[in-house]
């Protein structure tokens, strides 16, 4: 009798126990993976919008394309079952609840804005794994414990200018500032749906976050030529940028005497060899770029009145930056005293090095080793808005790699294979940090 009646009891605890760990290890961290088809199906659409004949894209904030673009990473946030709306500083925000109200949001994100004549990468990768994660957990029907928020930040090309409304927020200064596109980021803050008068409820209060984690290409050549899976980012540059305006005189190219001219260009060009040799100079990982030239009146029969350049300067020190800058302002000075023109210097851009959260860091390099993917820790060249987030959250940010350790350009490429092991370490990675308790 005891027999009988304790054999299906017994029977029917293991039957609940085997129930128990299979839903277990359906919603364990290691047995999810995204669905590589659909991001490379989304990331191909994309690419339509804006598409270069060179085979990259063009699709600078605020332009037809850029809006076409968000139009359509809204409806694949929606397919994904995310909540989303645009924030007043134009940020598209998808939300996902999550099962503990107490907790601070997770984020997730990157930009799909591009440079002119860009890739199909930069941005595009990070945006759309984002968008997978959101997906997956969707589609198995995982609840996070912490609320989920996928953003795509507007226009990072110009100056991470989304992120920084959420951080330290956009002043007259950065509202007035003319984008790629030829608009105010006033007025493109409008044109992609946000309201420049309402920015403050954009904003985010630092420790609001549980974490921010950004998947993007490595843009540098370090994890193809030492066949590295998954970068693991230690921090970001600090990047200036400016707009230096060199002031000389116009006047007739074949009448006016050689030793009578102040031709700002060449004084220009002086300053670009200079900007080249004091960045060398010294050792280190620090650049200098002039990457912008704008030659006014800009005629063959016109010595030039007046040149504005545009001015780069990054590394991981912000104090190599302002030495950098100073001795290149000194210099300007001499070109300007020696050639009768006049420098003068508008910053446009000031973000700071930031480095990454250690322990997002490790979450990142286990979520990597669990997919038996290789890892190395690296510094990031290129700006991206993990940088702002930095000033407001725990972030950690994964690399994959760049073929030829080209960026910026049509010739950018990653490899499927590399992007879907990006996006698992992603999805990884947020598991990991929906366990813990911050
Ligand atoms: C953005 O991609 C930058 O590094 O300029
Ligand atoms: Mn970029
Ligand atoms: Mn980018």
């Amino acid at each position: 009798m005891k027999r009988f009646h304790t054999l299906p009891v017994s029977l029917f605890c293991i039957y609940v126990v085997v129930l128990q760990c299979l839903h277990a290890s359906a919603q364990a961290p290691s047995t999810l993976r995204v669905n590589a088809q659909r991001i490379h199906e989304h990331l191909s659409a994309l690419s339509k919008f804006g598409a270069n004949p060179q085979g990259g894209v063009s699709r600078v904030a605020y332009s037809d394309a850029d809006l076409q673009g968000r139009n359509y990473a809204i409806s694949l946030m929606k397919q994904a079952g995310l909540d989303v709306h645009i924030d007043a500083s134009g940020n598209i925000v998808g939300t996902r609840a999550g099962s503990d109200a107490s907790l601070k949001p997770l984020l997730i994100g990157s930009h799909i804005d591009s440079v002119p004549m860009g890739g199909n990468y930069d941005g595009d990768v990070g945006s759309l794994s984002a968008i997978e994660v959101a997906h997956v957990l969707q589609e198995k029907q995982i609840t996070l414990r912490h609320p989920l928020e996928v953003i795509i930040f507007q226009n990072e090309e110009g100056g991470t200018v989304g992120s920084q409304a959420l951080g330290e927020g956009l002043d007259e200064k950065h509202l007035n500032l003319v984008s790629n596109s030829g608009k105010t980021i006033r007025e493109g803050t409008r044109i992609v749906g946000g309201d420049p008068e309402r920015l403050v409820s954009a904003r985010r209060q630092p420790g609001s976050i549980a974490g921010y984690f950004e998947l993007h290409i490595e843009q540098g050549g370090t994890l193809e030529r030492e066949k590295i899976d998954i970068g693991v980012v230690e921090g970001i540059v600090g990047n200036g940028r400016w707009d230096v305006t060199i002031d000389g005189f116009a006047n007739h190219a074949g009448s006016t005497p050689m030793n009578q001219r102040h031709d700002a260009l060449l004084a220009g060009a002086k300053f670009i060899e200079a900007v080249n040799r004091i960045v060398t100079s010294i050792p280190g990982r620090q650049v200098g770029t002039v990457g912008k030239i704008q030659a006014i009146p800009g005629a063959y029969n016109v010595v030039p009145g007046r040149v504005v350049l545009g001015l780069d300067v990054r590394d991981l020190d912000q104090e190599k930056i302002d030495t950098l800058f100073s001795k290149m302002r000194n210099e300007a000075e001499q070109i300007g005293q020696a050639s009768g023109t006049k420098f003068s210097f508008h910053q446009v851009v000031a973000d700071k090095p930031a480095l990454t959260d250690p322990r997002l860091r490790q979450i990142i390099a286990d979520a990597a080793k669990q997919l038996n993917l290789s890892t190395k820790l690296l510094p990031s060249g290129a700006t991206h808005d993990a940088q702002s987030m930095a000033r407001l959250a725990p972030v950690g940010m994964i690399f994959v790699p760049s073929i030829g350790g080209i960026s910026h350009s049509p010739e950018e490429f990653s490899r499927p294979q590399d992007i879907v092991n990006g996006a698992n370490v992603l999805l990884g990675a947020v598991q990991r940090l929906d366990s813990q308790n911050w």
